[in-house]
C-alpha cells in the first residue's frame, strides 16, 4: 500500500496544496479508500494537517474512509424514495447489517452509502447493490435480497 501511495505522490510537487483533490482522487481510485496511512503521507507531502485533509475529503461523497465491502449498497433517499419510506428502509438496513452510511460491515460483506437519486424514481423506494437496482423495496424484500449476496 505504501508503494502505491508513494508512486501517486511522486507525480505531484511537494508542498503545493492545490494538488490535494487530485491526490485524493488518485488514492481513492487505486486503493478504493483513503486510509489513515495515506492521509499521513499526503499530510507530509503537502504540509497540510490531517484534519484539513479529512475535512476536505469528507465534503465530497466520492471519497471513502473505509475499505470497500465485497458488495456496495446505495440506499436512495431522494424525494420520491423518501416519500415512499426510504428513511424507514435505511434504518431497517442499518439494523440488518449493523452499519451506518459511510461504513463497511465487520465481515467485509457490505459497505453502505446514501445517495440523492438513482434515476428511477417511478420504482421507489429503490436501492442499488453493486450495479443492480432493487425496486419497490420493502423490509421483507430487503431481508430476502440481502440473503442472496455472499
Ligand atoms: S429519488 Fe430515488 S430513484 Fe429518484
Amino acid at each position: 500500500m505504501a508503494d502505491t501511495i508513494q508512486s501517486i505522490l511522486k507525480k505531484f510537487r511537494q508542498n503545493n496544496q492545490s494538488f490535494l483533490i487530485p491526490i485524493l482522487q488518485s488514492v481513492q481510485e487505486k486503493e478504493g479508500f483513503i486510509s489513515k496511512a495515506a492521509t499521513e503521507r499526503i499530510s507530509e507531502h503537502l504540509r497540510l494537517s490531517k484534519s484539513h485533509i479529512y475535512g476536505v475529503a469528507s465534503f465530497y461523497s466520492q471519497f471513502k474512509f473505509n475499505p470497500p465491502g465485497r458488495h456496495s449498497i446505495k440506499m436512495c433517499l431522494g424525494t420520491a424514495c423518501h416519500v415512499q419510506g426510504g428513511d424507514f428502509l435505511l434504518h431497517a438496513l442499518e439494523a440488518e447489517i449493523g452499519i451506518i452510511p459511510g461504513e463497511t460491515s465487520e465481515d467485509g460483506k457490505f459497505d453502505l452509502d446514501r445517495v440523492a437519486c438513482l434515476g428511477c424514481c417511478a420504482l421507489a423506494p429503490v436501492l442499488m447493490i453493486d450495479n443492480t437496482i432493487h425496486s419497490r423495496m420493502s423490509v421483507i424484500k430487503l431481508k430476502e435480497t440481502l440473503e442472496t449476496y455472499d
